[in-house]
Parts: structure tokens; sequence; C-alpha cells
């Protein structure tokens, strides 16, 4: 059990590796000889396997270790595929074996296979077959280049140096077509060990390394510690009123007091401090591989699906991407369909906008087409509406694979090859009046005022109160309601959480530009989710000011001036903000107007007072300035 109980910071130091193949090659015998050729196995465990194939009245079997092994595990955490340990006299190994095809998938695609190289197990009298070669190309697509070549089954053979040399041939041409150059393509047995740990004295004709010696030879990847930061965030809890942001760092380090950003949103915060339980001493730093609960030492908006990095180094954001994709589902792959991309902890909904190219998996040649059958391999453009915050594979493999389901099934797994920009074509002229030269004729500068608030609870009313007074106080003003965008601009778009969300994104779009034009903005809308807002803020900048037009929700449903809360409550309405749909507050907004305390008019002075303030050029500063 030696092997099978070492403490994860030992684990940590071991290379991982992948063992692929047909499941009928000998990956199983191979992995048992390995163990046992490098003395990497407790003697009991090598009693207990004589044991048990001596009654089955063979000679060891060395499948059953892994079989054994397994049986072990289950007993205790479920892995998705077996992994056991060796060592040689260079360093210790993780094997990440993989039973069979579907296992092998999902655990390239759950993202357990980080290995640093592989061996490809062909039978050397059956040559290349179609999962072989399926499974060559999916080294190529996570980007494992590090392959050496087990020709297993040599006895079955007799050994024969001809026959091998042309099977070595084909294996290398057929990789040359991936971009993978062999390490070595070994001749071996694994039944009898002829050249995993020894050399073969039944094979003298071949020259080149043993497996273990040509394992040996490979690199290890970089530390992920060493890497930029990456911090998918997981969940957040509350603990007293901290708010703690869980999650698992997949590359790079932290350290309290470092600046975080968080994207897609950008926000930035401090690490305050690294939780610890059970009285521990508190962590001032963490690493790759570590699940950390952080404190901010702000109260920005992160939510999950968000990735903390150094603010100099993030994730591209981006709406499209082109993307490696394995496709498992039964129906083809088409441009147009819907699907989800679960990528990191975010999930996003995305459009097949395009198929750029279909691998042939049988001679790794590519060509443009239109559908992606089940097993193919193709690059496609997959757009979301929600910015996604993702690397290149290339860049780093953690954050830069994913998961496509349709509804809750995975019908592919994806790898992300880079970021579309669609903007890249664009180049916006300078404009040739400043923003200043504008706030310094209107005796104000441009911005917004996002009023936010449940259905009812005065939103429009004071922003149309609002705008009377600045305007009659010589203000350029005016407001962006809800209601009414939706009856042109945003009129395709109706209440679910997307619709929601491209309606607020559009309306800060609106926003941005009449605050850029020197206009004050009163925006209002009922804004329910906290990262439209949030998103909202970031597309505005600066000028960006959230109101919390706050009232109870039966003070609201009492008022109901549009009588839409009876109809709710009736069912004659769905995903009713309040009734059938949730209404996250601010939890800092710039202001708050409590319209159930204060009347009209009280509100009004309150917004005037913090718009003059917010927005009134000090002449004297500014002539100062310049
Ligand atoms: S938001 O959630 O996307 O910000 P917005 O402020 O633009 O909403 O529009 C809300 C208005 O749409 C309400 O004032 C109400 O008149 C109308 N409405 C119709 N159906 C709904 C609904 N299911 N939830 C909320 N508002 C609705």
């Amino acid at each position: 059990m030696a092997h099978d109980v070492i403490p994860p910071d030992v684990q940590h130091h071991a290379m991982p590796i992948v063992i692929v193949g047909h499941v009928d090659h000998g990956k199983s015998t191979l992995v048992g000889r390995l163990l046992h050729d490098t003395g990497s196995l407790p003697e009991e465990k090598v009693a207990q396997m004589r044991a048990i194939s001596a009654k089955r009245g063979l000679e060891i079997e060395w499948s059953f270790l892994l079989d054994s092994l397994q049986v072990e595990r289950d007993q205790g955490i479920t892995l998705d595929t077996t992994q056991v340990w060796f060592h040689t006299a260079r360093r210790r190994y993780v094997v990440i074996d993989a039973p069979g095809h579907k296992e092998f998938l999902r655990n390239m695609l759950s993202g357990a296979a980080s290995a640093d190289a592989a061996v490809l197990v062909v039978d050397a009298g059956v040559g290349l077959g179609e999962q072989t070669r399926r499974h060559a190309h999916i080294l190529e697509l996570i980007g494992l280049r590090q392959v050496a070549v087990a020709v297993n089954k040599m006895d079955l053979i007799g050994y024969d140096a001809a026959k091998f040399s042309a099977l070595a041939e084909e294996i290398r041409a057929f990789l040359a077509g991936l971009r993978i150059e062999p390490a070595a393509i070994i001749p071996l047995s694994a039944r009898h060990g002829d050249n995993v740990a020894a050399a073969s004295a039944r094979m003298d004709w071949y020259t080149g390394p043993t497996l273990v010696e040509a394992i040996d030879l490979f690199r290890a990847r970089a530390s992920l510690s060493d890497q930029p930061l990456r911090l998918p965030v997981q969940d957040l809890y509350r603990r007293d009123d901290r708010r703690i942001v869980v999650g698992r760092i997949e590359s790079g380090a932290l350290r309290v007091g470092d600046a975080l950003r968080f994207a897609p949103l950008g926000t930035i915060a401090r690490v305050a401090r690294i939780e610890t339980w059970n009285n521990v001493a508190p962590k001032l730093t963490a690493v790759a591989g570590e699940s950390v609960a952080l404190t901010l030492d702000d109260e920005i908006f992160v939510e999950r699906g968000h990735i903390a990095s150094t603010p100099d180094w993030s994730p591209t954001e981006t709406n499209v991407i082109a993307a490696r994709v394995i496709w498992l589902d039964a129906e083809g792959l088409t441009a147009g369909r819907r699907l989800t991309l679960r990528i990191a902890t975010a999930r996003h909904e995305v459009v097949v906008e395009a198929i750029e190219r279909v691998f042939d998996t049988q001679d790794s040649s590519s060509q443009e087409g239109e559908r992606v059958e089940r097993n193919g391999v193709a690059v496609v453009r997959l757009r979301s509406r929600s910015r996604m915050a993702v690397d290149s594979f290339v860049d780093n493999p953690r954050t830069g694979r994913g998961v496509l389901l349709d509804g809750y099934r995975v019908v592919g797994g994806c790898v992300v090859e880079r970021a579309v920009e669609n903007q890249a074509t664009l180049v916006a002229p300078a404009p040739s009046v400043a923003l200043a030269e504008r706030a310094g004729v209107a005796g104000h500068a441009g911005g917004v005022l996002w009023l936010t608030g449940l259905s009812g609870s005065g939103k429009s009313t004071l922003a149309m109160g609002l705008m009377r007074r600045l305007f009659e106080s010589g203000r350029q003003v005016y407001v962006l309601d809800g209601d009414t965008l939706r009856q042109g601009l945003n009129r395709d778009l109706g209440f679910s959480p997307a619709d929601r969300s491209e309606n607020i994104r559009r309306t800060a779009e609106v926003a941005r530009l009449f605050a850029d034009a020197g206009f004050i903005v009163i925006a209002a809308l009922i804004s329910p989710a906290a990262a439209d807002r949030q998103a909202a803020r970031q597309i505005v900048g600066e000028g960006f000011h959230e109101i919390h037009v706050r009232a109870d929700i039966d003070v609201c449903q009492a008022r109901d001036p549009k009588q839409l809360y009876r109809r709710a409550v009736a069912g004659e309405i769905t995903q009713f903000t309040g009734v059938s749909a949730p209404y996250e507050a601010p939890t800092r907004p710039d202001l708050v107007i409590d319209t159930t305390q204060s009347d009209v008019a009280r509100s009004l002075d309150a917004l005037e007072g913090f718009a003059t303030a917010t927005f009134t050029v000090r002449r004297d500063l500014s002539r100062l300035a310049s």
C-alpha cells in the first residue's frame, strides 16, 4: 500500500504521465510491470499478486495489480481514473491510467490529467488501430508532445526486428502529422519484462533506450506555482460580516497584501487574510493546487466563475473564442447549435458561430467542413453574450480547457485556441471636443446616476422629477427609463436573466455615450442582478454612481401603480422581480433613497444635492489645474 497513500506534498513532486492506447494492447500489464520492475511495489503486494495469479493457474498476471489497487481506492476516494505511483533512480512518477476510451476522454476533459508526458501503447501484432490513432489525436489536442511509444507484445511476433521497424516507421509518420516526434519507439514485452526496466537479451538488435530510460529523459513542466496566478472563484460565503472568496489556485501563488483582479469585470481588491480553521496559525501565502478561502480588503463585486489574477497578467476577456472541440454527442455538431460552455468555474451560454476546420482523426489531416461527427475533432468558433475570461490552452491548460453541455449532458470537450478579436479592425477616431471643454461650457461634468430598485419603488417618478429640477437649474440632463427603452432599442428582450443582462448592457452603453456628450444621465432600471450593475459600472467608468431606490416589497406591492404585482401573483406575468425572480440589493450603493420614509420632494432634495455635489465643475479649481 505504500505507493498508494503518499501524502499530497510528495505527490506534487511526482511527474504525472498518462498511458494511452487501445484497451486490449496491454496497458494494465505494462503499468503492473513498471511498478514491479522498478521496485516500487511492497513485498506483500507482490506476494498477494502471486497468490491471486497462482489460483488462476497463471504466472503473475500484472494487470490484476491495477484491479486490486482500484478496489482499494474505490473504498476510499472515488477517482475517474487509476493513479499509481512508482519511482526510478531519477524521480517519482504518478501514472494516470485511463482504463478505457471513454474514461480517458472524461479524464482529459475534467482536467484530472495534466500529465507532463505520455506513453502510447501499440500492440506489435495489431498495429495502429482506430482507437490508438484517436488517443494520439487527443494527446495533440491537449498539447502533450512528450511521447514515448511502447510497441508491446513483441513476444507474440517472435521479437521480430523487421516487423518492428516497419511498424515503427508507420507510427513515426502518423505522429509526424500530429506534430508529435516520439522520444523513443521501444519494442517491448510487458508480460515478460523485456525492455521495460531492463534491456532485453531477446532483442539485442535494438539499441535504443528501455521504457524507463526513455521516460527518465522527459522534461518536467515548469511548476504550476511559477506560472501566472489563476484562481477561479468557486463560491462566496459570509462569515460574521466578512465575505469569503473560495476557490482552488490553479496556477501561480498569492500572498496576503497582494492585489487581485477579478476577470471579466476587472474589479480589484487586496488579499486581507487567507482564512484557516480550527485555530491553525494564519497563513500568509498559498500556491497552485491549494484550495483557499480569502477575505478581501474591499467589498468589491465578485461571483462564482470570476477568475482572480494579478492585475498585470489577467486572462483574456472576450465574447468569442476559437476552440478545438472533441465532439461526443450522437447528433453531429453544426453551426447554430446552442450549448453551455463550462470553463474553470464559469458557465457561458454559447452559440456555435462557425466550424472552422474538421480533423480526420484517422490520418491527422484537416479540412473545411460543416459538420463534426461523434468522436470528431474540429476547430469551432463559440460566441457568448456574457464576457468570458479565458486563457489559451497553450498558455494555461487549467483555465484553457472546458466542457460543452447540452442541458446537463456532456456533449464535448474543448481547449481554447485563441480569443477571436472581433474588434481588431476598429480604430476609434480621437474626439475633436474634449470632455473638459464640454464641462467648461455646461458648468458640470457628464456622468450617470444609475437608479436600481424594485418595480414600484419610485425609480421613474424620481428620475423624471430630478430631470425637471436639474433642467430648470440649467443642466444638460436626460432620463433612460427601462420601460421606455424596452419599447424601442430593447424591444427584442424579455425578462430572463440573460435578457436582463443584455438590457442593462445596452442601456449602460447608451448612458456612456450621453455622458460623453456631457449629459447627466439618470438611468432607471430594476437591474436586479449585482453582476449586471457591476458590468454597467465597468462600461461607464468613473462617472457611474449607483443609487438604490429602496422600498419594501409589500410597500411596492401595495402601491402597484401598473397593477403588475397583482398580475404576477395571479401567475399572469412570470419571472416578475420580487415575486418570482430575485432582486439583489446593492451592498455598497453610492446613495440610498428610502421612499417608504421620505416623500417625493425630500427624496428629490437628496438626489439633487448628490447630483450637484457630484457633477458641478469647481471653476476655480479647474482654472488652477489648466
Ligand atoms: S430590468 O430587470 O431588465 O432592469 P427594466 O427596468 O428594464 O427591468 O424593466 C422593468 C419593467 O418591465 C417594469 O417596470 C415592468 O413595467 C415591466 N415588466 C414586465 N414584466 C416584468 C417582469 N417579469 N419583471 C420585471 N418587470 C417586468
